[in-house]
């Protein structure tokens, strides 16, 4: 599975933990920065991470911000994805099982990187479980190409 990754200063240890976290559990890794601890607009970062979704290059991306929020609100306007921010293990494992979100947004100022590995795992180890939900999601779908 290929993940894209990518953060701002709010988020820089955090992506940098995940990052080596998910080379050692053997997934391919694309890092859309930021490579150093500067301060960026989150957004720019949002829409590289996206991109390499919605252009089938990697299968799930993982974006971390200070809230995890405004990482979400920016990839969200993306067609095409599902970006759910978040911090408990619950609602980790249930965006993926029902509403088959492609992208997790966590918060380097809310969570340890110890929670961030663990919700990390289960979003990327839970797959869709499709049925009813797909239905859902298509009606996302029609909402975004009014
Ligand atoms: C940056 O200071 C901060 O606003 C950003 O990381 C994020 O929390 C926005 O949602």
């Amino acid at each position: 599975m290929n993940i894209a990754i990518g953060c701002d200063h709010g988020g820089f240890e955090h992506k940098n933990a995940i990052k080596s976290h998910l080379i050692e559990r053997g997934f391919n890794v694309t890092d859309c920065g930021i490579y150093e601890k500067v301060s960026v607009d989150y957004p720019d970062i949002a829409v590289k991470v996206a991109d390499e979704i919605t252009s089938k290059r990697c299968d799930l991306g993982i974006l971390v911000c200070g809230t995890g929020i405004g990482m979400s609100l920016a990839a969200n306007k993306v067609k095409g994805i599902r970006a759910a921010a978040l911090s408990d293990h619950f609602s980790a494992k249930y965006t993926r099982l029902h509403n088959n979100s492609n992208i997790l947004c966590l918060g380097g100022r809310v969570i340890g990187i110890g929670t961030a590995l663990e919700l990390v795992d289960l979003f990327v180890d839970t797959p869709f479980e499709g049925g009813r939900h797909q239905r859902r999601i298509d009606k996302i779908s029609e909402i975004e190409s009014k």
